[in-house]
């Protein structure tokens, strides 16, 4: 026995571990009873008597060596393994890796810009839904059925539901505004309208809009033209030229359309096409809004009373706005979401 015990201390001094496993096989045989301690301790009722006590206090001894080594290999291997984490950390002295952040859509700056315009002189932001009631899209704004006028915008029909449609415009939304707040009140409508056009540079089959409306009191075409200078100078700049021409919607009376100058300096000379002449039609004027009184019929449509009441509603395409404001030519390059285009435009300007 006692040589038995001299081979296995040596053997626990010597010992080394690597990983867990290794640790484990340390244990089962050295520290487990049903290791070799279990069997040397039940080998002692086979000693004889007199040599009894100095065995058993020998394999004490060796018990204790080996559960000393036990901690001392834990130590080790946890010592060991968190000097092979601290390699994986980055190293701090490389060049940093290049930012890969997003940028905002030219439409969504465009409109959140609008929006601003809007908000600085006093109208709060109002939404509705995109698949709307032939009553909220067409009747409500004085498009009896059957109308001609409902040809203006080619319509995108629910199928299962001839009553539903994909919204025109954001009108809609200001019969809705009109139908549950009480005047005064002024509101911007954003949102995506939907036209069963084919698709050129300057047309799409799905557009953006922000319409508006100011009822109270007393409001006049003076106020919606000074409202609409005001957006136009903001948006565009305090040299940029606008028009008004006379024009036809059968929910305002008056009406009329809002042309902006594609060359800003020089009408006539377009700097977004160039010369191509596919955005302004080679007019150096881009029509960016429509407007108009509200038809005092559509007022009382949705519960105002036009005897008290009148205001002007107005709306805009976000998309040519976009063009003008970034001299960008085609209409399609909107959504194609061509990643060489999108990231013109910065995360910040
Ligand atoms: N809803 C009209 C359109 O989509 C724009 C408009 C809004 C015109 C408000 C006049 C007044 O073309």
């Amino acid at each position: 026995m006692q040589d038995k015990i001299r081979e296995l201390t040596n053997e626990i001094e010597g010992y080394q571990v690597s990983n867990n496993d290794e640790l484990e096989a340390y244990r089962l045989k050295f520290i487990s009873r049903k290791g070799v301690m279990g069997e040397l301790f039940a080998g002692l009722k086979d000693v004889p008597n007199e040599d009894k006590k100095a065995m058993g206090q020998a394999l004490n001894v060796l018990k204790n060596e080996a559960q000393d080594k036990f901690k001392e290999l834990i130590t080790s291997l946890e010592e060991s393994t968190a000097g092979a984490k601290s390699h994986d950390h980055p190293d701090l002295t490389l060049p940093p890796v290049p930012d890969q952040l997003g940028t905002i859509h030219p439409l969504s700056k465009t409109q959140q810009r609008i929006i601003e315009i809007f908000e600085q002189i006093g109208f709060s932001v109002a939404e509705g839904p995109e698949i709307e009631d032939d009553f909220h899209n067409f009747s409500a704004l004085n498009f009896p059925e059957n109308h001609p006028a409902r040809e203006m915008q080619d319509t995108f029909f629910i199928e299962k539901n001839p009553d539903m449609v994909l919204r025109t415009h954001t009108s809609s939304v200001q019969v809705r505004v009109m139908e549950t707040t009480k005047p005064p009140l002024r509101k911007i409508m954003p949102g995506r309208v939907y036209r069963n056009e084919a698709i050129s540079a300057r047309a799409h089959c799905f557009f953006h809009q922000v319409e508006g409306i100011y009822i109270a009191e007393n409001v006049s075409f003076v106020d919606l033209k000074q409202t609409l200078y005001h957006f136009a100078k903001e948006m565009f700049g305090q040299q940029s030229k606008v028009r008004f021409r006379p024009s036809y919607f059968p929910f305002t009376e008056v009406s009329a359309e809002m042309d902006v100058s594609c060359g800003l300096n020089e009408p006539g000379t377009c700097e977004i096409c160039g010369g191509r002449k596919n955005v302004c039609k080679g007019t150096g004027w881009v029509e960016i809004c429509g407007a108009g009184m509200i038809d005092p019929q559509v007022l009382e449509n949705c519960g105002i009373d036009p005897e008290k009441y009148t205001g002007f509603a107005f709306g805009m395409g976000v998309e040519r706005i976009a063009m003008l404001k970034y001299n960008i030519e085609d209409l399609r390059l909107f959504s194609e979401n061509d990643i060489r285009f999108l990231r013109q435009f910065t995360p910040m300007g």
